[in-house]
């Protein structure tokens, strides 16, 4: 399949090799379950490879040539990663993944000597609120709990419409809000947030916006500094990338009053046997050895993307929405749990099926070589709002195909004839 922009999906798909392999007696694999984890193409394990097979060392403190070649690589994949999001390469801050990113954030947020972040000036507290979303993945959820409870602000959030998107008629911002935090685009609705307008109106009152763009930034052109979020975090491994590194951005100015989350060597500027001083960002938030080989790999992913063009992948994956929502919504007995236009709308096609239960839907889904998720994907408060246990969620990524969109429409009908439900 050859996209109008000449983008051959068989060509991208011979640099994932895992996608011709077979599962459960002989069955091609249609891996619709990009959005938990995508796969690596082979230009991100040779990097890896290559990596620790010729200049792998501690990075950030050896003097010796291997120690300096690894540092290289990792600052090279932090400059490359940095251009690929609009950022400064400074403004781009290394952790294990994304939810360790949101949780530096919330943690930090938190601390007086981050007081100097806020509009008031003032530690996060009592009579401060921290507004959030009801489309909220946990990661960008408890954290944001947590700190409430740490320091007794009010946690607020708005609330959704029925077809899954932020309600921005279900809450005001007043000047008491201090943060904003929210996703890009759903993990399980797959709508795609109004950024512009939530940072707009968070400005107005004062308060810091935190963007969780795990679902965004592996499927279109991402810009933060253009978006004007303060903060936003990403994962390695939904982007091509290794798991075990994820990433924070924040504008240079904030994370330059931000205290350290975690503490230990490499992120110190000087140390006496009663107190400490930190390095400037980002080492000031990146302590001990990094994930190295990680970094690297992530960098090679993004040097992949990029080679594509982020703007044909998400034309390639509209594509597949587009054919998804128009077979999915054919089959009686299903309910999209999410736009069901493709305007504003990212590759989460999550639904339920009348008489199926979400996990026994998997299952034959399974049976058929179909690979999606079910259950609540880590997205408790929207199922409840919505009114469902669970749901299945098939999510792409640039080398699926809209045969594989078939063969999930034609699974999903299998389970129902399976289970009785036509
Ligand atoms: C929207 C969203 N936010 C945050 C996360 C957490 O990412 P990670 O588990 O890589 O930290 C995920 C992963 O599923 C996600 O989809």
């Amino acid at each position: 399949m050859t996209t109008t922009t000449g983008f051959d999906v068989a060509t991208v798909r011979a640099d994932f090799p895992i996608l011709s392999r077979t599962v459960r007696d002989d069955k091609p694999l249609v891996y619709l379950d990009s959005g938990a984890t995508s796969q690596r193409p082979l230009q991100v394990l040779d990097a890896e490879r290559d990596f620790l097979l010729n200049r792998n060392a501690a990075v950030h403190r050896g003097a010796h040539q291997l120690a300096e070649e690894a540092t290289d690589a990792y600052e090279d994949a932090r400059t490359a990663i940095a251009g690929f999001v609009g950022a400064a390469v400074d403004e781009i801050v290394f952790t294990k993944n994304a939810t360790e990113a949101l949780n530096l954030v919330a943690y930090t947020l938190g601390d007086d000597r981050s007081a100097a972040v806020h509009a008031s000036a003032t530690p996060l507290g009592e009579g401060d609120t921290i507004v959030i979303t009801e489309l909220e993945h946990h990661a960008n959820l408890v954290p944001w709990q947590e700190l409430a409870r740490r320091t007794g602000a009010t946690l607020r959030w708005y609330g959704i419409t029925d077809d899954g998107r932020i309600d921005l008629d279900s809450l005001v911002l007043d000047e008491t809000v201090k943060v904003v935090a929210f996703t890009h685009q759903s993990n399980v609705t797959g709508a795609v947030a109004d950024v512009a307008e939530i940072v707009s109106r968070a400005r107005a009152v004062g308060a810091l916006t935190v963007l969780d763009a795990c679902q965004s930034v592996p499927h279109m052109a991402v810009d933060f500094a253009a978006l004007g979020v303060d903060f936003a975090a990403f994962s390695g491994h939904k982007m091509l990338g290794p798991s075990g590194v994820g990433v924070l951005y924040g504008r240079a100015s904030l994370l330059a009053e931000l205290p350290p989350f975690i503490t230990g060597g490499s992120m110190i500027e000087t140390v006496t046997m009663e107190g400490s001083t930190y390095a400037a960002p980002p080492q000031r938030f990146e302590a001990g050895v990094p994930m190295t080989s990680q970094v690297v790999g992530l960098g090679a992913a993004v040097e992949y993307l990029e080679k594509i063009g982020m703007d044909t992948v998400a034309e390639h994956e509209h594509a597949l929405v587009v054919r998804a929502l128009d077979r999915l919504s054919a089959i009686d007995g299903l309910r999209l749990v999410g736009p069901s236009d493709a305007e504003r709308r990212g590759g989460a096609v999550s639904f339920v099926v009348d008489g199926v239960h979400a996990h026994d839907l998997g299952q034959v889904l399974d049976d058929e070589g179909v690979a999606i998720r079910v259950g609540h994907h880590c997205a408790w408060p929207l199922h409840r709002r919505l009114g469902v246990a669970a749901s299945a969620r098939a999510s792409f990524a640039l080398y699926n195909t809209e045969a594989e969109v078939d063969a999930l429409a034609d699974a999903i009908v299998v389970a129902q004839n399976f289970f009785g439900g036509r």
